[in-house]
């Protein structure tokens, strides 16, 4: 009787069921009360106890079997499509497709400026010490950055969270692998208080250019080349005397406002220009400090604010939005992630 159980199974598994018709023949031959399992059953009653257990046990399994081959097929042709259980004109569940964030496709959009002008791309560490942030830099040691107010210092008071970008110039001249042209996003902080306009951390770009003959012409053209592009070929920018430790001279760079075209709006404040960014000549004392020699060398750096440039730029009146995460805010990026 065994080996007769073992040659159902492998029937039952061979049977082909490919429509309602052979489901039934399947049913007739194996699971209904006059199919062959219920037979096997019957004569099951007639084995002594001995062998009751064992082939008992293996009725079960081929029963089982049978069972689940009818039940899987039976649920497969009852789907009555005819009922239509979709409604093919309902609208589908929109998969929303992330974006980037706003400093994102802004810092992008600055990459590719300056990656078409031959600029690298160069990055440094968050947490920078006193020498590449401040004295390589020739900040005084009474300058009001270098109090706790205004930086964030770790434990050791010899290193600090960078306060600008402007420490990667530093490490990147050091490393004399002269010329250079490059620009070097990132994170800084300062510890400041949380508003509307300021925060703790935010984010530069600084950029830098080491070479042989380079002139305050350059950095204008270049600043005036960069604006254009980012701006609209309209802006026009304006050089503003002014004082970084770092640089001599120093001039903080106005634009245009791209908003009203420079007839006064609340953006420019009515004054039909707005900040960008503060730029100069790197002071000799600085290629000094990085072992350059300022007699055969010169160069120019500025710094500018990503934040600061996508709030002008998409009229962004709140910087903390920025680092919410707030999907409402964020999903509305959507378009410009695209380009
Ligand atoms: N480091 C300055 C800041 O954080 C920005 C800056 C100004 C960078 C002038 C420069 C520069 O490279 O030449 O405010």
């Amino acid at each position: 009787m065994q080996d007769k159980i073992l040659s159902l199974l492998t029937e039952i598994n061979d049977f082909e069921i490919i429509n309602k018709e052979t489901l039934e023949q399947f049913k007739r031959n194996y699971t209904s009360k006059k199919g062959i399992i219920t037979t096997l059953f019957e004569e099951l009653k007639q084995l002594d106890k001995s062998e009751k257990a064992l082939i008992g046990k293996s009725l079960n399994e081929l029963k089982r079997r049978a069972e689940e081959k009818e039940r899987y097929y039976q649920e497969k042709f009852e789907t009555n499509y005819s009922r239509e259980p979709y409604d093919l004109t309902l609208k589908g569940i929109t998969q929303s497709e992330g974006s980037r964030h706003p400093i994102q496709i802004t810092l992008h959009k600055i990459i590719k400026i300056f990656s078409e002008m031959g600029f690298q791309i160069a990055e440094g560490p968050e947490i920078e010490d006193d020498w590449h942030n401040f004295t390589a830099l020739n900040f005084p040691h009474n300058h009001p950055a270098r109090d706790m107010q205004d930086t964030f210092f770790l434990e050791n008071p010899n290193y600090l969270l960078r306060t600008h970008t402007s420490s990667v110039q530093v490490r990147l001249m050091e490393k004399k692998e002269l010329p250079i042209r490059a620009i070097m996003p990132g994170r800084v902080y300062r510890n400041e208080e949380i508003t509307a306009r300021s925060h703790c951390f935010f984010h530069q770009v600084e950029g830098l250019v080491v070479d042989k003959k380079v002139s305050y012409a350059d950095l204008k053209q270049t600043l005036e080349w960069f604006v254009q592009k980012l701006f609209g070929r309209d802006t026009k920018i304006r050089l503003r005397s002014s004082y970084f430790p770092f640089t001599e001279i120093s001039a903080e760079v106005d634009i245009t406002c791209f908003i009203c075209g420079g007839n006064g709006c609340s953006v420019c404040k009515h004054s039909g220009w707005v900040e960008i960014l503060g730029c100069g000549m790197i002071d000799p004392q600085v290629l000094i400090n990085c072992n350059i020699d300022p007699e055969q060398y010169s160069g120019y750096a500025f710094g500018l604010g990503i934040e600061r440039i996508t709030m002008l730029l998409h009229k962004i009146t709140d910087i903390r939005l920025m680092d919410q995460n707030d999907i409402r805010f964020l999903k509305q990026f959507h378009y410009f992630s695209l380009s």
